[in-house]
């Protein structure tokens, strides 16, 4: 604990860790891909890194230094730097985001919590794991259970509080994750038919590549970064006062990347080599990936069955982190306790998931935005409308508002490389515009 009685984090490595943990989870693994495969492939992934360089990197910054600036959660960081203006709308949003992402969030984690079970079902059916993908998720009674499950898990260690199991737990996940991923890569591109799939993955073909494309990217950045909500503002604020912030920053955005790259490398030369579908949506980590384990022999239940664990825990990892910015609120600012906090909040959003989950059942003939179903327009609304919005005003607030010098005083404290101008330039201008420009698309999109 620190001496203001909140959490902190231990070690540096245990900071990494928890932040790449909430970076790193579905949105590498399970997310990164489907859009890649629905937006044209190459052409997007180009995009998305260079979205990922001049605006992650720099709003990622922005939320550590506010939370380390302020103690806070994001309702009481813009409270702190700003009383009494609307700022606080912009921390109330991202306590929203945080709400609906996670109870969707721990819908699809669900998924791949009872995949760890199922290993004995796609190694029997091989090529039509696609068979069991749809009877999973359109179970109705399976699919709130498993929901269940991931939200008590989540619920369990956010109840435990910042320091302990959160820390450990990334620290040794994190990598173990990264080796079985290059084992299912070696796997995935030496399959027969794999070249055409590295090739709609690397090669950018722009005319495959749309505005709406451009909106998806920079939704994608946010969300894999973890950024627009407060999350980060979140984590930042159970960090020592010297820490290397630019730096952890810079370790935390290239882990992210890293893993959500090699992801595509397991997953398109599979897509291609198994005649399946890369715009196949939510559904290709589920069903590609169980087909190509089945192409591996009796190894193939044991690799299955580790990845989804490792999934399910850089999930969890993730979840913990959603749950905190909510949990943080209402412990900083309405002072229940966290017990109160993480077990009322857990339930309420376990409640608001169970619709999603029921979109493949119950709920199936239910439409909400563009004709997507109810999981997929629930994503949408966070991804390209909550958090590109939030990301836009944090830009605004630190760059007109409370000021870029006071940003940098903040972040420098302690960093090797110090932020500067082109950190000041991106946040004054780059952002709130390309996010504004891209925004209005979005809205356009809607209507
Ligand atoms: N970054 C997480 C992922 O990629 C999702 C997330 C979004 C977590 C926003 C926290 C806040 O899976």
């Amino acid at each position: 604990m620190s001496e203001n009685g909140r959490g902190q984090w231990q070690t540096r490595a245990g900071f990494i860790a928890a932040a790449a943990g909430s970076a790193i989870g579905l949105g590498n693994i399970w997310r990164f891909p489907f859009i890649t495969g629905r937006y044209g492939g190459g052409a997007f992934v180009l995009v998305y890194i260079l979205l990922l360089i001049f605006i992650g990197y720099p709003v990622m910054n922005s939320e550590l230094l506010l939370g380390r600036k302020t103690q806070k959660n994001p309702v009481g960081a813009y409270k702190a730097l700003a009383p009494g203006s609307p700022w606080i709308i912009v921390g109330f949003m991202g306590v929203l985001a945080g709400f609906v992402i996670l109870s969707y969030y721990s819908v699809v984690a669900g998924w791949s919590l009872s995949y760890i079970f199922k290993s004995g079902a796609y190694m029997a059916a091989g090529s039509d794991a696609a068979n069991i993908f749809v009877s999973s998720i359109s179970s109705t009674f399976g699919g709130i259970f498993w929901h269940t499950l991931f939200m008590l898990l989540c619920i369990g260690i956010v109840y435990g509080g910042v320091e302990n199991g959160i820390e450990r737990w990334s620290k040794i996940l994190m990598p173990v994750l990264l080796v079985l991923l290059l084992v299912l890569i070696v796997r995935s591109v030496t399959l027969p038919g794999a070249g055409e799939g590295l090739s709609f993955y690397l090669k950018p073909d722009f005319s495959a590549f749309s505005a709406e494309g451009f909106l998806a990217a920079l939704g994608q950045v946010f969300f894999t970064l973890s950024l627009g909500m407060g999350c980060m503002i979140t984590y930042g604020s159970y960090l020592k006062k010297d820490e290397d912030l630019p730096l952890d920053a810079k370790y935390v955005v290239s882990f992210d990347t890293i893993i959500a790259l090699l992801a595509g490398f397991v997953i398109f030369p599979a897509v291609f080599a198994f005649g399946l579908e890369p715009a196949a949506g939510p559904g290709l980590t589920f069903i590609t990936l169980p087909a190509v384990f089945s192409q591996m022999g009796a190894a193939g239940h044991i690799f299955g069955t580790i990845f989804f664990i490792l999934l399910t825990v850089a999930a969890l990892t993730s979840a913990i982190s959603l749950l905190e910015v909510v949990a943080a609120y209402f412990i900083d600012e309405i002072k229940w306790n966290r017990k109160k906090a993480t077990i009322g909040m857990g339930i309420a959003i376990w409640i608001l998931g169970i619709f999603p989950s029921l979109g493949y059942s119950t709920l199936s003939n239910v439409k909400l935005i563009k004709g997507f179903d109810i999981l997929d327009s629930f994503d949408f609304f966070a991804n390209n409308i909550l958090l590109p919005l939030g990301g836009m005003l944090i830009a605004i607030f630190i760059g007109w508002f409370w000021g870029t010098d006071k940003a940098l005083e903040e972040a420098n404290r302690g960093a090797s490389t110090k932020l500067g101008a082109s950190y000041s330039f991106l946040i004054k201008y780059v952002i709130p515009i390309a996010v504004f420009v891209v925004f209005l698309n979005s809205v356009g999109i809607l209507g």
